[in-house]
């Protein structure tokens, strides 16, 4: 039976709490209550308290230094995708002639040299794609990629750092910063494979607080995750020089792709995603462009649509955008950096679209459930597999409660124990 049959069967059982909203800030926002969501609920009632946009400062010129932030919050190999989807990012900006002192990476880093990881020491990101993980530098990696650190690099306060490269966001006010986060989250966080997790006004804050240091000419942030929308929306001043897109709006998950059993699948030894949607979205439309050419708003158009997916195949998400709408038909070079060996194409997508997409919330039970499917009864693996299935959701549980079902999984519907 194809993956998402069963899955999506699941899904349309779950009502999904997620209380983590809960944790937002201090009130100082006042704007996001702590809340419960439901997973059909709809609307998005956050938005139409955005401040009105503020006229944008003029702009200093092409002139400045391009830096990068990319994070991938999870760890595990399950989560296999977020940090594939930021080294393939890494490698970008690198071909795009970004300096590796200039960007900074956070990945736990626990992929590569997975034993489950049938390619040792190289990462994949699509299908037919080559490594992405070469080169990589360890900025933070383990028990480094934390909230703490996240803030303490982009405000480029190195005495805040603990542990890690030290390397941070040391920039001048004619500077463009570029970040990218992929990961697993819920109404206003994002995860983080150390605690505590990054909240929408913790997060909102930095942004704020970088601005005030009059450090940066412009900002794009892109984020991939269940919810992203919901860390920007009506939180997110018009006022600071920055344009924000998620991969989802603040009620609906995000999508992984590139997943056994589905087309175009993984190579047959991986059990787990590749990718996720709006990530591959955005990156493979990347190196199909000229990015001296193409605008950060020809970017949203494109992976807007093909994260969406038409809404054809009922799976694809409502790829959004927030803040300072203003500068948006600048060129992405300045972000994305240049690769001369991209100068001559016009339009060309490298990759077919995705035919299928597996909710992020059950990439990881996907991947479970196919180790588990895969092992003989009463093996000791068999338990190993369980006993981190209990520990993953211990751990996810602040993200998503819906990860009870894999007990229900497992065990079946009629007996299946609740696991906490
Ligand atoms: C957010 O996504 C949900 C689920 O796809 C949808 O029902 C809702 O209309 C969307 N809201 C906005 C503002 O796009
Ligand atoms: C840098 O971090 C330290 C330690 O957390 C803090 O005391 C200091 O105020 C910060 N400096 C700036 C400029 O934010
Ligand atoms: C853009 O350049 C990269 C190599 O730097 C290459 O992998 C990719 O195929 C190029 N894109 C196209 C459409 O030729």
């Amino acid at each position: 039976m194809a993956a998402r049959c069963w899955l999506w069967g699941i899904v349309s059982l779950l009502a999904v709490v997620a209380a983590a909203a809960a944790a937002v800030g201090d009130g100082e926002e006042g704007m996001w209550e702590p809340l419960i969501r439901m997973w059909t609920e709809e609307g998005d009632d956050a938005e139409a308290t955005a401040p009105a946009p503020a006229p944008a400062p003029a702009t200093p010129g092409y002139g400045g230094t391009r830096w990068g932030v990319l994070v991938a919050g999870s760890s595990g190999y399950m989560n296999y995708r977020h940090q594939a989807d930021v080294c393939h990012a890494y490698q970008i900006l690198r071909k795009g002639g970004l300096k590796e002192e200039n960007i900074v990476v956070f990945m736990y880093d626990d992929i590569a040299h997975n034993t489950h990881n049938p390619r040792p020491g190289i990462i994949i990101n699509n299908p037919k794609g080559e490594d992405v993980y070469a080169g990589v530098p360890k900025d933070y990696t383990g028990p480094h990629v934390t909230a703490e650190n996240f803030y303490a690099v982009l405000l480029g306060n190195k005495s805040a750092i603990t542990g890690g490269s030290m390397k941070v966001i040391d920039s001048k006010p004619e500077d463009h910063i570029f970040i990218y986060y992929s990961d697993h989250g819920g109404p206003g966080v994002l995860g983080m494979p150390n605690m505590p997790l990054v909240y929408a006004g913790d997060f909102i804050k930095a942004l704020q607080m970088k601005h005030a240091s009059n450090s940066y000419s412009k900002m794009v942030i892109y984020v991939e995750s269940c919810e992203s929308g919901s860390i920007f929306a009506g939180l997110l001043p018009n006022d600071l020089n920055i344009y924000v897109t998620t991969a989802s709006n603040s009620s609906e998950s995000s999508w992984a792709t590139y997943c056994p059993d589905e087309e175009p699948p993984p190579p047959p030894e991986y059990t787990t995603c590749l990718g996720d949607m709006y990530s591959v979205s955005w990156m493979e439309d990347s190196e199909a462009h000229n990015l001296k050419k193409e605008t950060i708003d020809d970017q949203y158009e494109t992976v807007k649509k093909r994260t969406l997916n038409s809404n054809s195949f009922s799976f694809g998400s409502h790829v959004m955008e927030y803040g300072d709408k203003t500068f948006k038909d600048e060129k992405l070079f300045l972000y994305q950096g240049y690769n001369p060996a991209n100068g001559t194409i016009t339009n060309e997508m490298i990759w077919p679209s995705p035919k299928a997409a597996v909710n992020q919330r059950d990439a990881d039970l996907l991947f479970m459930w196919k180790r588990y499917e895969q092992l003989s009864v009463e093996s000791e693996d068999k338990l190993q597999v369980l006993r981190e299935i209990k520990e993953t959701m211990v751990h996810r549980k602040h993200l998503d409660s819906s990860i009870d079902f894999i007990g229900k999984l497992v065990f079946g519907f009629e007996n299946g124990p609740i696991i906490r």
